[in-house]
């Protein structure tokens, strides 16, 4: 024991010396003032207490924009409905890369008893609702314009172009509504910038408080829904011949679509999941009905994969269905791609992301089956996505609320970590591309 450990303190010496000449590794991590943390902790409350869902997040827009003004930087605003756009021009020639946050809260009536807690309500698909920032993004916003006003503070050494990206409606539009970081991507949003790297960040509850998850390559999910409409001929339950029985094709469909997964595409690869949430059909004991409609979701890690599930989804349901002498209808509703934090982007932010957060807290997060939009960004230019924990240290993050609870809750010391790795995200690739 004390042996290894004389002999691991020689080694980190010595790597110590060989690296000195590297410059960037060798750099303190930019820290923010006390001052300038509690001014997050406060927008953070503010914004927490005045929660906005999906594409209505005017009030949000507002508060951000008057902040990115003040600050002066050139400022844009009703992009995707309610995105806030800020350009920094640094004083040096330098790359230009972007940071986003995302806006939206959630149909959740808050259950906590913070004392900013939210008692906002909305309309969300006809009914009264409760709206909560049970996502979290009232903190992505907060650092993000913490971490704006830090990086224009220091604008006469900032090499390059710094954009803050606010994007509404990441949890969905509702509706018929576009949205999100999709729809400021066709409003040219990396058209007019052509950012050459994206960086985001999301709180979350499955991590300790100032502990960051990252990974390279595949991190989140994609998210497509599904329908499959199953057509047969409605005839009496005792006379099953006299028709053709969509609730028998309709299950055979559910049993054979799950060796898509598990017989038809390479695993190896990634993993996947097909699973139905919806089955509906009939009306009594005794009749077979005309039509059974299925929904359902894709959940991969693998884009190429992704593209093949589609596929045999729609033959598989419609093959099944002729073998019975139903008929099936597929519907995909392309959701969300995968989100794949790029290798060598993320290989070359990981010596920042450990000097912000401290190399004890900085782990390789697991494959996570939820999906993200951020993915778009991601898929346009090298993008990196991280999780920042933010349960309280002594609570097991395994047992806390999730994301998305109405007992969802935020240590805001989180928040100081957060605004660091935005701001150290931008100065470090500058740096870096300058070596
Ligand atoms: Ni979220």
């Amino acid at each position: 024991m004390k042996l290894s450990a004389i002999a691991f303190g020689i080694l980190s010496t010595s790597l110590l010396l060989s690296s000195s000449f590297t410059h960037a590794d060798t750099e303190q991590a930019v820290t923010i003032s006390h001052e300038l943390e509690q001014k997050v902790i406060e927008w953070r409350r503010d914004l927490h207490q005045h929660p906005e869902l999906s594409n209505r997040e005017f009030r949000t827009a507002k508060v951000i924009a008057a902040h990115l003004e003040e600050l002066g930087l050139e400022v844009q605003t009703g992009i995707a409905y309610t995105g806030v756009v800020g350009v920094l021009r640094g004083a040096k020639p330098g790359p230009t890369v972007a940071l986003r946050a995302d806006m939206d809260a959630l149909p959740v009536v808050e259950q906590t008893d913070v004392p900013f807690k939210s008692t906002a309500v909305s309309e969300y698909r006809g009914k009264e609702v409760g709206v909560m920032h049970a996502c979290g993004h009232d903190l992505h916003m907060a650092m993000l314009m913490g971490a704006a006003e830090k990086l224009s503070a220091m604008k006469a050494d900032i090499e390059g172009t710094i954009v803050f990206i606010f994007q509404p409606a990441e949890e969905g539009a509702p509706g018929d509504e576009e949205g999100g970081a999709e729809l400021m991507l066709k409003e040219g949003l990396f058209t007019q910038h052509q950012p050459e790297a994206v960086f985001g960040i999301h709180v979350w509850s499955a991590g300790t408080v100032g502990h960051i998850g990252y990974r390279e390559g595949p991190l989140m999910a994609s998210s497509d829904q599904f329908s499959i409409t199953v057509k047969g001929t409605q005839t009496h339950g005792s006379r099953p011949w006299g028709g053709v029985d969509p609730i028998v094709a309709a299950g055979q469909i559910i049993s054979n679509t799950q060796t898509i997964v598990s017989r038809q595409i390479d695993i190896t690869k990634a993993p996947a999941v097909v699973s139905f949430g919806i089955v509906e059909g009939g009306v009594r004991n005794n009749i077979i009905p005309d039509e059974v409609y299925l929904e359902g979701t894709i959940r991969n890690f693998d884009m190429d994969n992704r593209a093949q599930i589609f596929e045999k989804l729609k033959t598989t349901a419609e093959m099944t269905a002729k073998a019975t002498g139903a008929q099936a209808h597929v519907h995909i509703d392309e959701g969300y791609p995968v989100t794949v934090n790029d290798i060598a982007l993320t290989q070359k932010m990981l010596p920042t992301i450990k000097r912000v957060a401290g190399d004890d807290k900085v782990h390789v997060n697991a494959l996570v089956t939820g999906a993200e939009d951020f993915s778009f960004f991601a898929l346009e230019v090298p993008g990196l996505f991280v999780f920042l924990g933010i349960t309280p240290e002594g609570q097991d993050p395994v047992t806390a609320p999730s994301n998305h609870s109405p007992f969802f809750y935020a240590d805001e010391q989180a928040l100081k970590t957060g605004t660091e790795l935005y701001v150290n995200w931008a100065v470090d690739y500058a740096k870096l591309s300058a070596l």
